[in-house]
């Protein structure tokens, strides 16, 4: 019975501690990315890229780029979240194939003419959209009974050599995902509503 989404968020912690010897079903992986793609991106340009790690090796050889962090190499699903920075420019037809065509070609338009030319834009708008995924995966593995790790521990250039990262992606963060081993440490704390809250206006 999957978890509502208020007691995924209480329950949800970033594990340390995964079992190396479990073995992530494909149509468990498969679920997790299938739902997670109906995550909204700015004009559904759907710029986020998964890298499965699956290869044991590889694996080795991320971790010890990654502060030897063990989750790296025994979690069931190493999920590596990059940002494809040029996607906006990428047949952006595709984004919109199934509506009308004057709305697919206003969008397409619309979509250059945000994007051409503001490179700060196309990169953040590739962290934002690999961090609500990310968000998504870590409450849905949750409600599938696993536990995730999201990660930023690790040498970005060192990974992306070992990926071979396109030269117009981005590495955004990593999401650890597997069978929980150990109870995590108790919470850090959370700040109280207030000192997060601005009614309106930051002070002037
Ligand atoms: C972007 C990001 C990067 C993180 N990187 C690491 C990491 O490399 N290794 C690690 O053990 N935890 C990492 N964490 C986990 C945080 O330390 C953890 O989420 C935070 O302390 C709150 O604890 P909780 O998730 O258990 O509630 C990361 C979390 C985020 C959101």
């Amino acid at each position: 019975m999957p978890l509502d989404v208020a007691t995924a968020i209480l329950q949800r912690r970033a594990t340390k501690v995964f079992d190396a010897t479990h073995e992530m079903p494909e149509h468990d992986l498969a679920a997790l990315l299938d739902l997670t793609r109906r995550m909204p991106t700015a004009f559904n340009i759907q710029n986020w890229r998964f890298v499965v790690v699956r290869d044991a090796d590889l694996r080795r050889e991320i971790r010890a780029v990654a502060w030897d962090q063990p989750q790296v190499t025994d979690a069931s699903a190493l999920l590596i979240l990059c940002a494809d920075i040029k996607a906006w420019e990428k047949s952006p037809g595709r984004y919109w194939q199934d509506a009308p065509e004057t709305a697919r070609t206003t969008m397409v338009g619309m979509i250059d003419q945000y994007y051409r030319g503001r490179e700060q834009v196309q990169r953040d708008e590739g962290l934002r959209s690999c961090g609500m995924a990310a968000g998504a995966i870590m409450l849905l593995a949750e409600s599938m009974g696993y536990a995730t790790c999201p990660m930023d521990g690790f040498d970005f250039d060192a990974v992306g050599r070992l990926i071979r990262l396109p030269a117009d992606h981005e590495i955004v963060m990593f999401v650890a995902v597997g069978k929980s081993a150990a109870p995590p440490k108790p919470c850090g704390g959370i700040m109280p509503r207030e000192a997060l809250m601005i009614d309106d206006r930051f002070p002037g």
